[in-house]
């Protein structure tokens, strides 16, 4: 059987978005046809036509090896590193056999695939603080830190800022303020490292922020996305845990209250009683929530919407005021699980990201910290397989008892 490699060149069909927005034409579909090998890439083949057939092509690019983070696009719809998506997959997913290349989403455009990452995903990388916020008193040498300590961080670690999740980003497409997955994921970074000295600051400004953590809707787009498996989802909820968990930080948004009503109305119902949601977000667990001034003025904003639910038969009138009722023995379960979580003395975390050879033991192992202050939950765990430490970009330092941390 012929080698992934030994087959021969055959001929793509390319639809490329292009847009010039000095020349004040509209955006258009440019088609060019290629010919290579299959298992080339998409960025090779638009690097063909643009040497071929049109040398005015607006394609950044690098490194060719999903290093760099340059060559993000969409590809058929999805974004995607050019440099790192076959052509015979590509064609595979691509409507009527032609794959459709165009610039990422979110972001605007300055030529052609070429999109302005300044203007936004740098600018939100830079709202986050980026760098170390070191303890005092510094040593004078490097900082050693546990090997376990480590272990979360080196997810957020392996982002390599292609800004794909920052493309898909559901509500940074209703609110460009939003700070966004690949800024908070790089916050998580610093927040999760034992050698900053501002967790509770970071976590209190990020709380606060009406755009910050708790303006993700957790529709899991950037997990979706991002081709190293940073899983910018699962660092948010991470943040999210550690500030109203551990440092007990209630913000001005809601969030906190508004995760907590959620929590104690599944104990309660089974299911979520969505009628619930708002008065208790404001008024705690309680019927007389509803009258909480800030909660019947959120109410009656939502009217009309659930006015529409109603009429599209999408709700009931009987479900909206008593809620959801599931047999009584499934509410039982529902309660055990909850009895069984709360009654533990401390969190228990899994990091299924990372696994690495644990020498003295000669077996390998899946990574895990216990009661550490990062929490990835089953979201956490997004790579099919884990990864070795040396695939994560973490160093092969995690092999030894204690580690020098770099600050990436
Ligand atoms: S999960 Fe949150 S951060 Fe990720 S794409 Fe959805 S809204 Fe954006
Ligand atoms: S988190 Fe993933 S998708 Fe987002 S910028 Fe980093 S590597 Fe790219
Ligand atoms: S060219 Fe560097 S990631 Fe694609």
């Amino acid at each position: 059987m012929a080698e992934a490699h030994d087959r021969p060149a055959e001929q793509f069909k390319l639809r490329l978005r292009r847009y010039d927005p000095e020349s004040g034409q509209a955006p258009y579909w440019d088609e060019h046809t290629v010919e290579l090998e299959p298992h080339r890439s998409v960025l090779e083949a638009v690097l063909q036509a643009k040497d071929r057939f049109d040398g005015s092509i607006g394609i950044r690019c690098s490194c060719r090896q999903a290093i760099c983070g340059s060559c993000g696009v969409r590809v058929n719809g999805e974004p995607a590193l050019a440099c790192h998506t076959h052509l015979d997959a590509a064609k595979a997913g691509a409507p009527e056999g032609v794959i459709e290349i165009e610039p990422m989403g979110n972001m605007p455009v300055i030529k052609d695939l070429i999109v302005d990452m300044d203007a936004v995903h740098w600018k939100k990388i830079q709202r986050v603080t980026p760098w170390l916020l070191a303890k005092e008193p510094v040593p004078e040498r490097e900082y050693i830190v546990s090997k376990d300590s480590m272990v979360d961080v080196t997810q957020t670690m392996a982002c390599i800022q292609c800004g794909a999740c920052v493309s898909d980003c559901l509500s940074m497409e209703v609110d460009p303020g939003f700070i966004g997955p690949a800024a908070l994921a790089k916050a998580y970074r610093f927040v999760g490292d034992p050698r900053d000295a501002q967790h509770f600051e970071r976590l209190n400004d990020l709380a606060q922020d009406p755009q910050g953590i708790f303006d993700c809707t957790h529709c899991f787009k950037c997990v979706q996305a991002c081709p190293k498996d940073v899983n910018p989802m699962g660092q948010i909820m991470r943040l999210r845990r550690i500030a109203t968990a551990d440092h007990h930080i209630v913000d001005q948004n809601n969030g906190k209250r508004h995760e907590d009503s959620l929590t104690t109305l599944v104990r309660d119902y089974g299911l979520l009683h969505e009628a619930e949601l708002v008065p208790r977000s404001y008024g705690g667990n309680s019927w007389f929530g509803k009258f909480h001034p800030a909660a019947g003025k959120e109410l009656l904003s939502s009217l009309p919407t659930v006015i529409k639910g109603v009429l599209r038969g999408k709700l009931s009138p009987t479900k909206a005021i008593f809620g959801h009722r599931i047999p009584k023995d499934d509410l039982k379960a529902v309660q055990s699980i909850y009895d069984k979580v709360e009654s533990r003395p401390e969190r228990y975390e899994l990091n299924l990201y990372v696994a690495g050879e644990d020498e003295g033991a000669g077996a390998p192992a899946v990574a895990a910290s216990e009661g550490a202050s990062s929490a990835p939950g089953p979201e956490g765990a997004t790579s099919a397989q884990p990864i070795t430490t040396e695939e994560a970009g973490g160093g092969s330092s995690y092999g030894q008892d204690d580690a020098t941390a770099s600050q990436n």
